[in-house]
């Protein structure tokens, strides 16, 4: 069974973030999702409302699993048995440190690193984006899944 694994902090799940795993569900027989639980910059949502957002955003394909990892990246996909990684590349601007990233990984223990270029319609997307441009009331509709919009509505509400 061909298995890869898409990782991120998904702060929240963006559109950009919904094609690289639709796009790696349609290349490998299942996708692990891997969200990561510490990350450095406070994140709007906790790992457990980033991992339910994807989960549902993600329901309708059937090769898709929602995991949560700390620590190295490596560690995860040895643990689960995994030598490929996919990811986005938006831009010239991602590919320094992407590259930077995915020939560690590959030094640290031969995990591969696959990219996809992103669908330019969401090649200026990002998630600290859409939380900054929604935080100042801006509309951010199309550019995040719908139920997730919701939930981003409602957490800039309570602050
Ligand atoms: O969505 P992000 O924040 O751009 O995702 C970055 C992520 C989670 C893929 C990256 O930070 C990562 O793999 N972190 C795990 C720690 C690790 O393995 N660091 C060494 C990378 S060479």
């Amino acid at each position: 069974m061909r298995r890869c694994i898409c990782p991120g902090s998904f702060d929240p799940v963006t559109n950009g973030h919904l094609d690289v795993i639709e796009r790696a569900s349609s290349l490998f027989d299942e996708v692990v999702v891997a969200v990561l639980t510490n990350v450095s910059k406070r994140s709007l949502f906790d790992i457990d409302e980033r991992m339910d957002m994807l989960r549902i955003v993600s329901a309708h394909l059937g090769n898709v699993r929602i995991e949560s990892f700390a620590g190295l990246l490596v560690d995860f996909a040895s643990r689960h048995g995994i030598t490929a990684v996919v990811k986005g590349l938006r831009a010239v601007t991602d590919f320094d440190y992407e590259l930077q990233m995915a020939q560690m990984n590959h030094r640290l223990s031969g995990l591969e690193t696959l990219f996809v270029a992103t669908n330019p319609d969401y090649s200026f997307l990002s998630s600290s984006l859409v939380k900054e441009v929604a935080s100042y009331g801006g509309d951010v509709t199309g550019l995040v899944p719908d139920p997730v919009l919701h939930r981003l509505h409602q957490r800039l509400e309570q602050r």
